[in-house]
C-alpha cells in the first residue's frame, strides 16, 4: 500500500482533531540538499499515557470502533523506517502528542510528496475552530500560514467562505508552490 505523504499529513492532523485539540502545528521540511523529508505534527489534544501511545503504533489497535484496525501510525513508522529515517511519537495525558517522521528522501521506498498546496488548502477550510500552524521549510525558502492569522484577516468570514476559500488558493498557489520541487 503506497500513500503519499499528503495523506499521512492529513492523517496525523486528523488524529489531533479527534483528540480534541485546539492548536495543530504542521511541519514538512523537505530537502533535496540534506536528501531528507521531515514532516511533524504537535497537537494540544488530550494525549496519551505510554501504554495507550505503546498501542497506537500497534496496527491491530484503534480507538476508533467502527474498524478493526488503524493503520495511519504504523504504516508512517513503516515507511520511516523502510527510508533510513525515524519515527517518533512523545505524548502526556493532558499535554497533547507530537509525532514525528523523518525519511531519506532519495531512498527508492520513499513516498512522493503528494499535492501539498491542495493539501493544506483542504485542512485550511475544513477544519473548522481549529488553529493549523503550518510551516515549510524547502531548499528554496520557508512558507507559513496559520487558519487564526487567515481568519483574523478575513474578518469574521468562515474560511470556507467562497471568497475566502478563492483568495486562499491563489495565495498557495503564488507562495508555496514555486518552493516546490
Ligand atoms: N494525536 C493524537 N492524540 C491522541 N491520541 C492519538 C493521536 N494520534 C493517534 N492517537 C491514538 O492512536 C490510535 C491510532 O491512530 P491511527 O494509527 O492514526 O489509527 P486511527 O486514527 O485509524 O485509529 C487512534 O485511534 C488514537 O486512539
Ligand atoms: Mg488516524
Amino acid at each position: 500500500m503506497v500513500r503519499d505523504l499528503c495523506f499521512h499529513m492529513v492523517d496525523l492532523v486528523q488524529n489531533a482533531v479527534a483528540a480534541g485539540a485546539r492548536t495543530v502545528r504542521l511541519t514538512l521540511r523537505d530537502s533535496a540538499a540534506a536528501d531528507e523529508i521531515r514532516l511533524t505534527v504537535a497537537d494540544d489534544g488530550r494525549g496519551m499515557d505510554g501504554e495507550t501511545a505503546a498501542r497506537a503504533r500497534d496496527p491491530f489497535y484503534t480507538s476508533k470502533g467502527f474498524k478493526k484496525v488503524g493503520l495511519g501510525l504504523p504504516l508512517l513508522e513503516g515507511t520511516s523506517h523502510a527510508c533510513n529515517g525515524e519515527f517518533d511519537l512523545v505524548s502526556a495525558p493532558g499535554e497533547g502528542t507530537t509525532v514525528s517522521a523523518r525519511l531519506e528522501k532519495d531512498h527508492w521506498d520513499c513516498p512522493p510528496l503528494g499535492d501539498l498546496t491542495a493539501t493544506v488548502l483542504q485542512l485550511l477550510v475544513t477544519l473548522e475552530g481549529i488553529n493549523l500552524v503550518f510551516s515549510f521549510e524547502g531548499d528554496r525558502g520557508t512558507f507559513g500560514i496559520s487558519s487564526d492569522a487567515v481568519r483574523e484577516q478575513a474578518g469574521g468570514l468562515s474560511l470556507s467562505h467562497p471568497d475566502v476559500y478563492s483568495f486562499l488558493g491563489e495565495y498557495l498557489a503564488s507562495e508555496l508552490e514555486p518552493l516546490l520541487e
